[in-house]
């Protein structure tokens, strides 16, 4: 099947993964926080870039290559952590971090993720990103480190702009508990979703293995919460600190919106700065990544690598970026871009 052709655009798998997913797991992957206008936000202001295109400059040679941390990955963008990852479609983190490994870009698995980095890690290649929602335990911290490095992680990645749980409204109505409880409800939204019912029937109810071991003892929680929030704690600068000092490798902060924290971030040894909002999942009168940074543009994905898996399986993933690449192209072939670095002399 040509499926360029039959999903041209992000929006068609968009619209298949939402005729292929059950309500609530959808509700989960797209909903934001309040009445969304964060979210809306995000987009508007992205939309709302110009650049001018560029004329007679005769046949290009693209490079959609970028450089990072001392790696060259041939395109600019990668696999941003999403949290139950394995509710969206089954095996999703083994399933991207190959595609994104085989393209050469990064992949970025959850602390909260429905596989561990031991299962994760033999698809990354000793390239893997692994985010981090901070625990409050030195000891735990210290363990994920650990099995996140020995499992061939190397990157990591501190999610700041989580300190507190947020409330989520739209997922809340559509009958959605953490972890997921199988009321009639939702077992009659399953049931229109024979796909989605038949694969993950296959491969088992998702958990959150990596902090499952952690929280044994812990009792029971309200059921907008997962286990992850008895874990972590809100953390400081201290606990920042501590971390890039236990931390052997590139260390990335994520969830950074204001310009002021940028210096106080690179003096702490940060080598990147993840400008994000959570997709407006945390706050609803959050500013949009374009905004605080207008020449800087967020350089990773998170939501379209789960639509396109939930459309199309493992070819929605591989799809995606050929669309990406030729749609890439094509902008800096009207841009007249050589290279991605040239692409701020074009903004207006
Ligand atoms: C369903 C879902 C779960 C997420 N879980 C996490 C998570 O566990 N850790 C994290 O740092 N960010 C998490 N995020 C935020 C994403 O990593 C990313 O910052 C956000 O989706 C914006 O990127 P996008 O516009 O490409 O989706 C999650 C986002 C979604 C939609």
């Amino acid at each position: 099947m040509d499926l360029h052709a039959k999903y041209p655009g992000l929006d068609d798998l968009k619209r298949r993964a939402k005729q292929r997913l059950p309500l609530f797991v959808w509700e989960y992957l797209d909903s934001a926080t309040g009445q969304e206008a964060t979210k809306h936000r995000n987009r508007a202001t992205l939309d709302a870039i110009t650049m001018m295109p560029s004329i007679l400059h005769g046949e290009i040679e693209f490079d959609t290559s970028v450089t990072l941390f001392g790696q060259t990955h041939p395109l600019p963008f990668g696999v941003a952590p999403v949290g139950m990852s394995g509710l969206i479609w089954p095996d999703a983190e083994r399933q991207l971090a190959r595609v994104a490994t085989a393209t050469g870009i990064p992949y970025t698995l959850s602390t909260v993720a429905s596989a561990d980095p031991e299962t994760v890690g033999p698809c990354v290649d000793g390239k893997g990103w692994f985010q981090l929602y901070p625990p409050k335990k030195p000891e735990i911290r210290r363990d994920l480190l650990d099995r996140a490095r020995a499992a061939g992680f190397r990157t990591l990645v501190m999610t700041v702009d989580v300190p507190v749980a947020s409330r989520r409204e739209r997922q809340t109505r559509s009958g959605l508990t953490q972890p997921p409880r199988m009321t009639p409800r939702l077992l009659a939204q399953i049931a229109m979703r024979p796909a989605w019912a038949m694969a993950t029937l296959a491969h088992g109810r998702p958990r959150m293995p990596t902090i499952a071991r952690y929280a044994q003892d812990k009792p029971g929680l309200p059921p907008t919460e997962h286990i992850g929030y008895l874990l972590r704690t809100s953390p400081d600068w201290d606990y920042l600190r501590w971390l890039r000092d236990a931390w052997d490798g590139p260390f990335v902060v994520k969830g950074a919106m204001d310009p002021n924290d940028a210096p106080k971030l690179e003096q702490a040894g940060v080598d990147g700065i993840w400008i994000s909002n959570h997709a407006g999942r945390q706050f609803d009168a959050a500013p949009g990544p374009a905004e605080v940074l207008p020449a800087m543009r967020a350089a990773t994905m998170g939501r379209a690598w789960h639509y396109a898996l939930a459309a199309l399986g493992l070819d929605g993933p591989r799809h995606l970026i050929e669309m990406f690449q030729k749609d890439l192209q094509a902008n800096m072939g009207q841009l007249g871009l050589e290279t991605l670095r040239q692409a701020a002399g074009r903004l207006r």
